[in-house]
């Protein structure tokens, strides 16, 4: 049986308040690399170093945004989008990372945000998605504590000058990323592959968490402050014994590793035991900086992640279990809705959360253009599937207050360069030309069913 897609069903399964936005990162849609003051950032040395992203793409260009800013402003308005989700470019405000404040990359934010205000769109900003200005890698970048307070100082800098016209604020996106694929596996910047470096980037990154909070806090006590995180929905590949306690250890070390200090105060214990390099990183009163309340939090969901026991492998001694669903998005990520609500539930389940967005949610779905037009019905089931479950979990209480769609256009995807397209919209990049795609005009009849319902 297929899918029934109807925008204005699901739209009727939403509460009148509840958000619907798109989002986008600077590093990826930006582009402008050097203009007015930015200097590189770790993503900008590794995008150029030969081998690290596929096709040897960087984010020189990428979708020129920083150029387009209002005409991007009004493809945004022009979907029906009630919020934008966008992060800033520690490198565009403090190029050395710590030091002069660049008061031009300030005044571009400053232009999005009066941008968005005039289009009457939420504005949701993310302080750190994966740009660390280059100059701190020379200290050791996330493994080195200084990290954590170069970070704070940059919160207090750009919610004093922006948090007017804020209307939300994340310390950081996906720190499973940054951390893991940033220095253990290697396979984003700046590309270490060590365990040891890997335990120091997660505690400083949770206290550059903490300490960002309190300056946020100290310049705005009131702006809602929060952190985004792509909070694994584990899976067990069999209800044996052994991949049980696999999925226990495999979600410590994914989810708890940042769930547990945020929102307990502690580190898994199987984690300390399991990695011993991370105790040595922790200080008195690291753990009550990091665990500040927070008003509420983003997840960002795409597929689950099957585990099954591998007692040879290093901690959390997991091996990758083969995908149960056939479906499967270009990017070769598995399809399971069911995979939104599982993590979900078995979040709520472990920890005091607040109220949550799904900050990031879509599909690699990479239909290109015929006859000036983008069929890209895999994306549009897929959001569509992904939705349906959000409406569930809205139906069974969870406190689910707005989704956005990844991404408002096809952007420059991390180590898979432009081969990978998320977008709503379709960018040609020899161009610059943007193409809403049917999922871009699905999303629109959603939004405008949904503000009528
Ligand atoms: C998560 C990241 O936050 C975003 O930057 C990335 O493009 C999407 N997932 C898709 O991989």
């Amino acid at each position: 049986m297929t899918f029934d897609t109807s925008p204005q069903k699901l739209a009727r399964r939403f509460p009148q308040d509840f958000l619907f936005g798109v989002a986008t990162a600077s590093y990826q849609i930006e582009g402008a690399a050097t203009a007015d003051g930015r200097k590189p950032s770790i993503w900008d040395a590794f995008s150029h170093m030969p081998g690290r992203v596929k096709g040897g793409d960087t984010g020189d260009v990428a979708c020129d945004h920083y150029n387009r800013l209002d005409a991007d402003l009004d493809l945004m308005a022009g979907l029906g989008a009630e919020a934008y989700r966008f992060s800033i470019a520690w490198p565009r405000i403090l190029p050395d990372g710590t030091g002069w404040i660049n008061e031009t990359g300030l005044d571009f934010y400053d232009r999005l945000l009066d941008g968005l205000k005039a289009r009457g769109i939420k504005a949701f900003a993310t302080l750190y998605h994966w740009d660390l200005p280059l100059a701190l890698m020379g200290r050791g970048g996330w493994t080195d504590r200084d990290t954590a307070s170069a970070f704070a100082r940059y919160a207090g800098i750009v919610t004093k000058r922006l948090g007017d016209r804020l209307d939300t604020i994340v310390t950081f996106n996906e720190p499973w990323c940054s951390v893991y694929l940033g220095h253990l596996t290697g396979v984003h910047a700046p590309g270490e592959r060590a365990m040891e470096a890997a335990m120091a980037a997660a505690h400083v990154t949770n206290l550059a968490h903490g300490l960002g909070v309190q300056a946020i806090r100290a310049e705005r006590p009131t702006l809602p402050t929060g952190i985004v995180l792509n909070a694994m929905s584990v899976m067990a590949a069999s209800d044996s014994d052994a991949d049980r306690k696999a999925a226990e250890r495999a979600s410590d070390f994914n989810n708890g590793v940042f769930f547990g200090p945020l929102f307990q105060g502690a580190y898994p214990a199987s984690l300390l035991e399991g990695c011993p390099d991370l105790a040595g990183h922790i200080r008195d009163g690291d753990l009550e900086t990091i665990n500040q309340p927070l008003d509420f939090w983003g997840l960002n969901y795409y597929t689950p992640t099957r585990v099954s026991d591998n007692p040879d492998a290093a901690f959390p001694h997991t091996a990758d279990a083969p995908a149960v669903r056939p479906e499967k998005t270009d990017i070769g990520w598995e399809i399971e809705p069911a995979g939104l609500s599982h993590v979900v539930k078995d979040l709520y389940g472990r920890y005091e959360l607040p109220p949550f967005y799904i900050t990031e949610n879509g599909a690699c779905d990479n239909t290109g253009i015929e006859n000036g037009a983008v069929s890209d019905t895999m994306r549009l089931d897929y959001i569509a599937r992904h939705l349906s479950v959000a409406a569930d979990l809205v139906a069974e209480d969870y406190p689910l207050k707005g989704y956005f769609a990844w991404s408002l256009m096809d952007n420059f995807e991390w180590a898979e360069g432009y081969s990978m397209r998320f977008g709503l919209v379709h960018v040609d990049y020899e161009t610059q030309t943007r193409t809403v795609k049917q999922s871009g005009e699905w999303y629109r009849h959603l939004i405008a069913a949904h503000g009528k319902a």
